[in-house]
């Protein structure tokens, strides 16, 4: 296999052909010229809610990334949720991470529960329940806010020896920092929003899976719920793709620095970055990852701790999504996380570590005046 940077740069590109741009331009069309006579044929693109050129190649690009097939979505809930209701029925039990994305687990808890599933909620780093009698199993590894980490492989096992399913949610790590299905997972599914398209300005979702008939049924369900995301949309995502290696590399660097002095200031209560060695999601995570992404979470003393901070920091802007080119910072508190309320998620971009470390260091002394 080649490296990261050379896949990431020509994921599902198409052969070259003189005169033509590298990725082809975004194909716009919501009906296609029909044959007149022959009408819909299979293989033809015929209405834009089915079928898209735009998404194939993005698609393509995503599956080398994860070595499987994939299909993309509206965004990571659209993603999430496709796989939720399209596997589950009345009578089964879905585990959803009780310390992840908290939208997830409150569509579980409320259109789940409703429509007859139990849905049991377990911290990702465990215990967790018996898992053979459960349908599908959902982490999210690392965990967004806290980043616990779990053993992907170990659980997969368990809960097929019952015959169920697993679903990872591979947004923070993105497919160059961890490949689920390689470790056993059926279900590789994310948010494209954040470290894997990287530039803050669109909305993606996908799931990636090795089976052909549970693929089909994705795109079954994106064509009926209409969960689409647009060509130019998936277009740009794409285009930022090729990026990805380079992305990660400095948001990672970053990150190890940011963590280093968070974790040396008496300003700061606890710090989590699973590439420290005194991380306690720290072996797991060397074990399955194959690079620790760029969000640290920190807490400090209250939200008035907190606001100072995200005043203070001028490289660091206050908002609530992460893996992005410009550094970011979000109290998750304000959005109802049951986190403390000095509890900080910080996601590293690619700016100057020279100049981002100066800048946490400014704002954490900052918040004592
Ligand atoms: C881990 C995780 N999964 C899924 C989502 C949902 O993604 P989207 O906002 O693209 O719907 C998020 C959003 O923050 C997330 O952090």
């Amino acid at each position: 296999m080649t490296g990261d940077g050379t896949r990431a740069v020509h994921a599902g590109l198409p052969e070259p052909v003189p005169g033509r741009p590298f990725l082809p331009n975004p194909a716009f069309g919501a009906p296609y010229h029909l044959d007149p006579v022959a009408g819909p044929r299979l293989g033809v693109d015929g209405y834009g809610r089915t079928d898209n050129a735009t998404w194939r190649a993005l698609e393509t690009a995503i599956g080398a990334l994860e070595d499987g097939e994939c299909v993309t979505f509206a965004s990571g809930m659209a993603a999430i949720s496709a796989v939720l209701l399209s596997v589950l029925r009345p009578g089964d039990t879905v585990v959803v991470p009780a310390d992840g994305y908290y939208k997830t687990r409150a569509f579980a808890s409320s259109h789940l529960t409703e429509r007859g599933v139990t849905v049991l909620e377990v911290p990702t780093a465990g215990p967790y329940p018996a898992l053979d009698t459960v349908r599908l199993l959902l982490v999210e590894t690392p965990a967004n806010p806290g980043l616990d980490v779990c053993d992907i492989a170990e659980l997969a096992a368990q809960v097929h020896a019952g015959g169920g399913l697993v679903a990872v949610d591979n947004t923070t790590a993105t497919p160059l920092g961890q490949r689920p299905l390689d470790l056993g997972a059926d279900f590789s599914v994310a948010s494209g929003t954040k470290a894997l398209t990287g530039h803050s300005d669109i909305l993606l979702g996908y799931v990636c899976t090795r089976d052909p008939e549970r693929a089909a049924a994705l795109t079954a369900w994106r064509g009926a719920t209409g969960a689409v995301v647009g060509p130019f949309e998936a277009w740009l995502a794409h285009r930022s793709i090729g990026t990805l290696d380079l992305r990660l590399a400095r948001q990672s660097a970053n990150a190890a620095a940011v963590a280093e002095v968070l974790a040396a200031h008496p300003a700061v209560l606890s710090v989590r970055w699973p590439g420290r060695r005194e991380d306690p999601a720290y072996q797991v995570a060397s074990r399955q990852m194959r690079r620790i992404p760029g969000v640290v979470t920190f807490t400090l003393a209250d939200r008035g701790a907190a606001e100072r901070f995200l005043e203070a920091a001028e490289l660091v802007f206050a908002a609530t999504s992460f893996g992005g080119l410009h550094t970011s910072a979000d109290r998750r508190a304000q959005w109802g996380d049951a986190t403390p309320e000095g509890l900080i998620r910080f996601s590293c971009g690619v700016e100057d570590t020279d100049d981002l470390v100066a800048d946490v260091h400014r704002a954490l002394d900052a918040i004592k005046d």
